[in-house]
């Protein structure tokens, strides 16, 4: 029996080697374009600036609006609106995060007129301690999440959430 490769089979072996790469040649840039959100590395660490006044801080928790600009999520770049619970505790700065760990809703300083000095979430009355540890016997299992923080030109910059070191 003989190993040559005949004129036909050549042919037909080249053809697909080319096409091979050819085809590989238009793929790449498909596959790559579908999975670029995925590649990207995330700008962790940034901290986003509030008009909050630090020197106007109390002990007592304000809400702290502040915006996400040009968040990237996949494809699509939003303005992402976002709270924090701030207070002071000494000359230390605390932000929590205002989602509730039982289901997620937002939780409101005070909002429980029983409670006056806890955090409320009305959703299933979970209610959270000044630190932000839940309250043992109500739905939340978790203590609230601490934002980092920084000051600079007296204004609070807040970071990303951390697991709460409060509690
Ligand atoms: S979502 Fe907050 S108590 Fe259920």
């Amino acid at each position: 029996m003989s190993n040559k490769v005949s004129r036909r089979q050549f042919l037909s072996y080249t053809l697909m080697g080319v096409g091979g790469f050819m085809a590989s040649g238009m793929l790449m840039p498909m596959v790559r374009f579908a999975i670029d959100p995925v590649l990207q590395q995330s700008g962790g660490g940034d901290f986003i600036p509030t008009s909050q006044k630090v020197d106007d801080l109390t002990e007592i928790p304000v809400r702290v609006d502040f915006t996400i600009k040009d968040r990237k999520d996949a494809w699509y770049y939003s303005d992402v609106s976002n709270t924090a619970w701030v207070y002071k505790n000494g000359d230390t700065i605390i932000a929590l995060s205002p989602v509730c760990k039982h289901l997620g809703c937002t939780v409101n300083w005070g909002g429980d007129e029983t409670h006056p000095d806890q955090f409320f979430c009305p959703c299933h009355a979970g209610r959270y301690m000044k630190n932000g540890d839940n309250v043992k016997g109500t739905p939340p299992t978790g203590p609230l999440d601490e934002y980092e923080v920084k000051v600079e030109g007296g204004l609070l910059y807040i970071g990303k959430t951390v697991s709460n070191t409060l509690v």
